[in-house]
Formats: C-alpha cells, structure tokens, sequence
C-alpha cells in the first residue's frame, strides 16, 4: 500500500499548491535553471534536466560516462600531485521539439509564455508540464508534455506531447531532435570553484557509420561518443526520419490536438564508437514505459513511505528529495553519485564521501540492490586507489580520491583534496552498514581486498605517541571540515579510523573462520590483525579538560576565531572569500567534524558531551556545507533539542526546493536530500545501526502529533508509527525482524507491536562495590587501621560501613570510643586510612571494571539516557579515571560538595539536578542499605546490587551488574510508576524468538 493512501492530502504551502506526492511550479518558477534541477529525471544510468521541450536547444542530459579529462596543469607541481580532472559533460538534449506553423518556424525564445506549470508527480514518477504560449503574429498555443525516464528501464527518455492550437488552423510541422547549442559560463559562476570547471563546447552530429538505422543520431566531444536512437509515433500524421531526429507533418484545427509520442534511448563510449546494441534495452511505446513506471515509483514508495503529521509541507519535500536521490543513483558498477547525481554540472559531476556518508545509508535501508552497486563502483576502483596511495608515498594500502569519476584523483588542491583520508573510512562505513542491513556476507567477502588495504593507509599516517600514553595518533590530515587543513588528530578522522580498523580486524577474523574464504585473507596476517585492534583500542579521541569537549584537533580549540563571520553573515560561503589559509589558522568550520561523527555514532559519548559539543561546535560553523544542516539536526533530535533540530531539518529538507543555498541551478545537492531523511530516521527515530539489530529511540516533536517511515532490513520491510505514547513497528512485507526500541529488543511480526516511551530520563551509579570491587580495597585499609590501632574489627562488622562515607565508617568502628579521641587524632586516622587505601588503588585500571558495565552504559546511551555518579567516597573521580570510565558520565556528584552523607539524599539529588534532571526522572543503583536509603529519600526508583536478603529495601535485586539489563531497568522504573499497562521488554538480542 503507498503511504500516499493512508495519508489526507493538504496543500503544503512550500510545495506550492502540490499535494504532498507532487511538486507543482507555475509561471517563472516552473521555467529556469532552479526548476531544470528541480524536475530533472533520472535512473541511474540517464539524467535529463527539466527543461520544457520547446525550449531544450541547449545539452541537457548526464550519461555516467560521458565526461571527459583533461590534463591539470600546475605551474610549481610536486610529487604525487593529481595529473588530470574527469569533467562530466551534459550531452545533447534529448527532449527538443521544434515547431513551424504554415512553413514558418517558431521561434519560442521570442514568444510570451501566457501560462505554464509543471508538474512532478512522485507517486506514478510522471513529470507533466503545461504551456500557453502567444506567438509572434497573435496567435495561441498550447504544449502540454508528460515526460518519464524509467526508474528501473534503460537510459532512455520517453515523451508524450500534445500540440494544441487554440486559436488558429493550419499545416504544423513539429521537428523532434536534439538541443546541441554550447553556452560557456559567465560572471560569477565561472569564478565559482563549485562549478567553473564546466565544459560546454559544442557535440559534433557524426556522419552515421554503415548499418546504422535512420533513427539513430551520433555526436561526438572529446573522447565522448553518444548514440540517440529515437522511435516516433503520431497516429494523426505521418512521421519521417531525418538527419538528427524525426518530423512530423500535420494540420491543425482550431481546439484540434496534434499528439506525438517519443521515446529516445542513449548511450555513450568513451573512445570507440558506441556499440548500438547498447541501444537495445530501452521499450519503444510510451503507454507501456508508463505502466512499468507506475509500477516502479509504487515499488520505491513501499519502501520509502513515510508521513509527518502536523507537517505536511515537510513530509511532502522529504519525499522529493527521496524521489530525486533514488532517480540519481547509479545502476551501473562503474559510477557512484555525483554531488548533484544526475541533475546538474555542479563539482564537475564528482563522486565524494558523501555518497557513502549520505546517500548510501538511505540506499541501503531502502533499496540495498542500489547500495551495493555504490560499494561495486569502489571495488572496481582499488588498483586507482592503490596507485594514488603510491604516488602519495605510501609503502602499502590504498587511499581512495577525494574527488573523481574514473577512479584517479581529480582534487588540484590537496590540501582540502586527498588528504583527507577520511574518505577510506567512509568506504568502510558504508560497507559495514550494507553488509548489516542485509546480510550480504559474499559481498562482504568480496570487499575484503578493499577493505584491508583502505585500514592500512591508517598504519601508515598513523603512529603509538608514547607522549600521550601510547595512544594512536593520525598526523598531517584534513576532516570534512575544510576550513580546517592538514590537523593532527582530527577527531572525525581518528573516530571513522578506529571504526575502520576494528571492522577490516573483524572482517578478516570472520574470513578466517568461515570455510572457503580463506583466500581473501590470505594476504593479512595474525600480526597485522593484532596491528590494526591495537590501534583501534589505543585511538587518541581526547576530551578537552576545560572545555568538556572533544578537540575537533589538536590546535583548533587554540586558534582564534572569526568574529561576526562563525554563524553566517549573509554574504555567502567563505571560501568564496578568504584565502584558503586565513580559513585554516581560525577557529571556524564548514561543517562540523566532531557533530558529524556524533551523527554516526562513530564514539560513545554521554548526552551531556554530546550537548557540550553541539554548542560550542555550532557557535563556530558556518553551515557553508549544506552537509552541515544534517549531522546538526541529527545530533539536536537526539539532544530533544526541538528548536533547533527542527530549524536544521527544514535547512536540509528545503535545501533545493527553496534553493537556500543559491546554486541549486547547479544540480539539487543529493547528500542533503538524502541526509534530510536521515534527520527522520536516525535523528528523530534514534536509529543506530552499529549493533546486531537495528536499534531505534524514537522521539516525537511537539511541533507534530506523529510520523511514520519505512525500512528495509534484511529483505524484510518495517513502518515505524511514532506518536506521542511511543512507537508502533509493523512488518510490512518479508519475514519476521528484531529490532530494539530504547534498548528493548523485540521481534516485529505478523502482529504490530506497540511500545511505550519510557519516561526514565537518567540512571544514578554509586561506585564502590557497584561498578568496582573496591569495596575489598576499603575493607582491608580499615582492618590495617583498625589492626595498627587495636580496635575490634572484622568483615562483619565492615558490612555496615558499606556507603557511609570515611568519617562516618570511622565513628562506626570507634562506636562508643569515638567520644574520647581528639579532632586532630581522628583526622589523622582517617588520613592513614585513605593513604592505605590508595595504595591499593594504585594498580586499579580499565581491568577492575565489573564485567557487562561498559555494555550497560552502551545501552544506557543507546536509549538516550544519561548517566551519573553519586558516590560517597571522595576518591571516586580518581577510581573512575583508573578504570577508563570518567568520560562515561554526563555527571559526576561530589561527595565533598553535599552537606548531608548517605543515608540523606544529597548527593543523588545533586547528581540529578548536575544532569539538569529531576528526581523523579531517575533511577539509583545501588549496593548498601545507606544507599537504597538514600535513593528512597531521593523519591528515586532504588536498585539493589546484592541479594534480597541483603537489600530488603530495593525495588528491584539483582546479584551484579552484570546482572542487570537496560529492560530491567526500564521496568523496574515503569513498575514503580504504577504504568503496569505499558509494555515492557527485557533480556537480549540473541535470545528472541524470531
Ligand atoms: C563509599 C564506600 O562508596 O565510599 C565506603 O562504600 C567508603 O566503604 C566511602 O568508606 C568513602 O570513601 P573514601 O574514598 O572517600 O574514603
Ligand atoms: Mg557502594
């Protein structure tokens, strides 16, 4: 069922009078370069502009291999630098109709346009387009044109025009052939290094070669060569082949309609005549390709469906932009996505990271086949990969371009060019997340040569820097922020790095293991597996002592900034403006690094870091990348920063539609398109796709009352329907799925599953015995005390002091000895107990950890709560920095700072206003009486690390923590909220049924 279905139409006002499956323009707007890009058609292996017919004199369409290259010339050239640029070229327009009336052409260019407008209608993938045109002599016509480009056909064009005199009779002769004119760039688009390189040199029409049939038109550029082959029909009149198309001769009546159908198939070569078979695959009747069409765009919106509603202006563009980013993607192993697809000459008709950051993603969860041939363009580009790594010095591995086409480098600027070595991780990502959403364990074999040798090019730019620790350091790289250059550590960098080399380790374990791929693992070796985990383990990815931030380098939190110029000043990108090297020594981004590495869950990071660097990353960004609006908006959803998320959603989603940027004439900016679904998606709807299952959080804006989208996992297809009491999953087609919801696992079926939002907000840890067995520790610095000392004390009597913090578990052995023992000899007891105390702690390291915490806190963040600390023991900052886990907390409550210890509730208050939340919304875990108390007294959920016996108090026991799961969790705080009624899931992944 298309979602259209389900959904009341409301006229969305951005979209112009549309309804939300169209996208409607009227009078200027439906004429232009905006509009071109607007109502391009695509299929991956054709692009045509949306140009109106009668106007199409100029080339206009985007075969993948129709680009040419051409030397760069350097005036000082070093070693390694890149030798040449692929340049896409727009080729002949396929849609050009010519007209005479009575003998005498029309000229359109001259006539007025009375009316028009332009439909594109995403539901049947239609693109109809009415003009009335008032010709020079007074009289009126009307052109009304239904335009398709087959989603799942070949690279052909099909049309159906209806030539309708209004006013007039008479002999009408309509020329249907190919727009060849050249027109070079001028003004500033030809000083825009987003688009100068375009190339409009003129087609040359070939003279046709023997046996070529009459319908077929040859041109050649450069070392392009095309073939149009054209099949007209008009039932009405007769139809001639001629040199470069087809005429059509017949008469016209007042109110009498002329309809000509045409469908053009293209193909192109790059040095050789195109083979005409290629030709071949395209059907000739339009009524059939109109049928498929139907069918296909059906089959696209069963997969991609999705509403908003409260918001149907949104909804509506979020469904152009899928539209546009499915036209775009490639179907043919030798191409990517351009940064523009297939709509435009913006960036030369590059393929960049960001069709494996953004668009692959969305690909993938909606159309895995068109993922993959992403992932298959990339393999058949490792030996141009390896030869780049080569010429850029390096002793193995392969580094992919940061820009191209035919695989080689084509970044004149390196220093914003190749080296950013990011693009190797991205690959990785992308594959990664391919391989999850659909099991596609060949292909994952397959890519394993690419895999490996892209993690390698980390081992040879990065080195252990013993003056940090050890940790892994990359040095000499440049993230996606390119108003930063050639950092050490770049954070964004050094996160996908580690995620790259523990997959490649992982990948190459996984071939080791299973029967018949050993081959391609040959070439890897124990050592080098070993190499790459230990890199992974060790990677620098800092938090800033001061700040609580993560360093977006080294030297970036030390650069000054930009003032007036960080937020946007109205005047356009600043790398239009500033030299390349005024950009680098401030502190100012194009787009966030730290914010885009959050967006992917790239790091773990608690939600009050995961704030911390959202405003101090957004008060120094630009946002000149529209990839920049998208990881914001992610990063603000997941925040429930509502403002915020919804204003960077609108800046992606709106992007092209509203041309926000200004250069949508360029080509629509396909990763903002596709990301504008990942706001929904993995923003809103919290999905994390770095586990066995995909894991989802799903939050509703107060703006809407809900939404729903679609996903494919593993060829099943699920909705989400999310409101505000929760979510509903239901499996739409394919077999039964797991999916997690907060943390929850389930297993969506033939029956819909509703689950509730928990209303848990923060989990409160005391340390000591909770998340540590320092417990021991404490005990055996009191026995030496007390031993030292003589007084009586044993375990026994040491159950009572767990909790109680160092004075009071003093006066607890002293009991009725304490009276008698001066200030100053007390302090010194406690003093001796604290030195004995840290001695033990001396050994402590991430080792002491209680086994399943670093996976509870996973979890924890994974359902978005936050986490923190509320520990009675003065120490606890140091014991968490010793066991690796301080960055774990959004907050750390000083037990020094409380007036009242344990059993009062200061500290686990404090813990929770330090989170900025309220008592109510948390939970405490605990292992002392003291503590539960302390809980309890908070108007806290308490849960008891220890037995019943022990914790009768508790509201919930479990033996450890690694006892303890996410469901109990939410449970324990749903049960004790009386919410009975809601529904809860405990246990694990692996553990459900389906
Ligand atoms: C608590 C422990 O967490 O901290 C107690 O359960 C301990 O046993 C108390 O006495 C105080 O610790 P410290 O490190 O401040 O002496
Ligand atoms: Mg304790």
């Amino acid at each position: 069922m298309a979602i259209s279905e389900q959904t009341p139409e409301v006229m969305p006002s951005a979209l112009r009078d549309a309804g939300t499956m169209q996208l409607v323009r009227r009078g200027s707007d439906a004429t232009g370069a905006q509009a071109a890009a607007l109502f391009a058609l695509a299929n991956g292996l054709v692009g045509v502009e949306g140009v109106i017919d009668e106007l199409a004199s100029a080339p206009a369409a985007y075969l993948p291999d129709a680009y040419v290259r051409r030397p760069i010339e350097y005036h000082e050239s070093f070693p390694g630098y890149a030798t040449a640029t692929d340049t896409r070229i727009a080729c002949p327009s396929p849609v050009l109709l010519r007209l005479s009336i009575d003998g005498a052409p029309v000229d359109f260019a001259a006539a007025e346009v009375a009316d028009t407008e332009t439909t594109l209608d995403l539901a049947t993938g239609t693109l109809r387009r009415m003009t009335r045109w008032r010709l020079a002599g007074g009289r009126s016509l009307e052109i009304a044109a239904e335009r398709i480009v087959p989603l799942a056909g070949a690279a052909c064009v099909a049309s159906r025009i209806h030539i309708r005199a209004l006013d007039f009779g008479g002999a009408v002769t309509a020329t249907l052939t190919y727009g060849a004119d050249s027109a070079a760039p001028t003004g500033a688009e030809a000083d825009d290094p987003r688009i100068s390189a375009r190339l409009r040199p003129a087609w040359t029409i070939l003279s046709p070669l023997p046996g070529d049939p009459s319908s077929v038109t040859r041109f050649a550029q450069d070392a392009v060569e095309l073939a149009y082959a054209q099949h007209v029909t008009c039932p009405a009149a007769p139809v001639a082949a001629v040199v470069g198309g087809h005429v059509v001769h017949g008469e016209l009546v007042v109110g009498g309609v002329l309809t000509i159908d045409r469908v053009v198939a293209l193909a192109s070569s790059r040095g050789r005549p195109v083979d005409l078979a290629a030709l071949d695959g395209a059907a000739t009747g339009f009524d059939a390709i109109a049928e498929r069409q139907r069918a296909a765009a059906g089959q696209l919106w069963d997969h991609a469906g999705l509403a908003i509603t409260g918001d149907d202006a949104l909804a509506a563009a979020l469904r152009f932009n899928l539209f546009q980013l499915h036209q775009s993607a490639s179907r043919d192993p030798h191409h990517s996505i351009g940064a523009k697809g297939l709509t435009g000459e913006g960036y030369e008709g590059h393929y960049f990271w960001d069709a494996e950051t953004f668009m692959l993603p969305v690909l993938a969860l909606q159309a895995p086949a068109k993922a993959r041939t992403l992932l298959a363009y990339r393999i058949a580009k490792l030996d141009r990969a390896r030869a780049h790594a080569k010429a850029l010095g390096h002793a193995r591995g392969a580094l992919y371009p940061w820009r191209t086409i035919g695989g080689d480098e084509c970044s004149s600027h390196y220093p914003t060019g190749s080296a950013q070595y990011h693009i190797n991780g991205d690959i990785a990502y992308a594959l990664a997340l391919y391989v999850a959403a659909t099991g596609d364990d060949d292909f994952r074999s397959q890519a394993a040569p690419m895999l490996f040798d892209t993690a390698r090019i980390w081992m040879e730019i990065g080195a252990f820097d013993p003056r940090r620790g050890g940790a892994f350091c990359i040095h000499g790289v440049t993230g996606p922020d390119e108003y930063s250059a050639l950092v050490d550590n770049d954070f964004y960098t050094n996160a996908i790095a580690r995620r790259h080399l523990a997959y490649a380790a992982d990948t190459a374990d996984w071939l080791r293991g299973s029967v018949g791929a050993r081959s391609a693992a040959a070439d890897v070796d124990d050592a080098e597996v070993a190499a790459w985990r230990r890199a992974a383990a060790a990677m620098w990815l800092p938090v800033d002592a001061e700040l609580g931030v993560n360093p977006q380098d080294d030297a970036f939190l030390g650069r000054p900034k930009l003032p007036g110029l960080a937020s946007g000043d109205g005047h356009g990108p600043l790398l239009m403006r500033y030299h390349p090297m005024i950009l680098f020594r401030h502190q100012v981004a194009k787009q966030g690094n730290v914010v885009q590495a959050m967006a992917m869950d790239l790091t773990a990071m608690p939600l009050s870091r995961q704030r911390r660097n959202f405003d101090y990353y957004a008060q120094v960004t630009t946002h000149d990348s529209t990839l920049s609006s998208v990881s914001f908006a992610i990063a603000a959803a997941r925040l429930g920063d509502e403002a915020a998320a919804l204003a960077f959603l609108r800046e992606c989603a709106f992007v092209d539609l509203e041309d926000r940027h200004g250069n949508t004439s360029h080509g629509l900016h396909m990763a903002a398109l596709a990301g504008s679904w990942l706001v929904l998606a993995q923003g809103w709807g919290g999905l994390r796709l770095d586990g066995a299952a995909p894991s989802f959080r799903p939050q509703l804006p107060a703006a809407w009352t809900g939404y729903r989208f679609r996903l494919q996992w593993r060829g099943s297809t699920v909705e989400l329907a999310v409101d505000n009491m929760g979510c509903t999953y239901r499996l739409l087609a394919g077999a039964p799925i797991i999916i997690l919801d907060h943390g929850r696992p389930l297993c969506v079926g033939s029956d819909p599953v509703t689950m509730a939002r928990p209303a848990l907000k923060g989990v409160i840890f005391d340390l000591d015995g909770v998340l540590t067995d320092t417990a021991e520790d404490h005990y055996q610095a009191w026995q030496a005390l007390a031993d030292r000392h003589g007084f009586a004390f044993d375990r026994e009597a040491n159950h009572a002091l767990k909790g109680v913090d160092r004075a009071g578990s003093l006066r607890l052995i002293l009991g009725q000895a304490a009276a008698d023992i001066a200030p100053d000899v007390f302090d010194a007891m406690l003093a001796e107990k604290n030195a004995a105390y840290r001695v033990r702690l001396a050994d402590y390291s991430p080792a002491n950890l209680f086994a399943g915490v670093t996976e509870l806190f996973g979890a924890l963040r994974a359902a978005g709560l936050k986490i923190g600390l509320a520990s009675a023991s003065r120490n606890a900052g140091d014991v968490v920095r010793l066991l690796g886990i301080a960055d774990a907390f959004d907050f750390i409550a000083d037990a020094g700072a409380v007036p009242n210890a344990k059993p009062a509730p200061d500290i686990f208050l404090a813990c929770a206003a330090g989170m900025g939340l309220s008592p109510q919304d948390c939970i405490g875990v605990e292992d002392a009486r003291a503590g539960i108390s302390a809980i309890h007294a908070a108007g806290m959920v308490a849960i008891g690390i220890g037995s019943e016996e022990a914790l009768p108090d508790a509201d919930l026991n479990v033996p450890a923590i690694g006892d303890l799961s996410l469901g109990q969790i939410l449970s324990a705080e749903q049960a004790a909220a009386g919410q009975g009624n809601r529904s809860t899931r405990t246990g694990k992944v692996e553990d459900m049924p389906c």
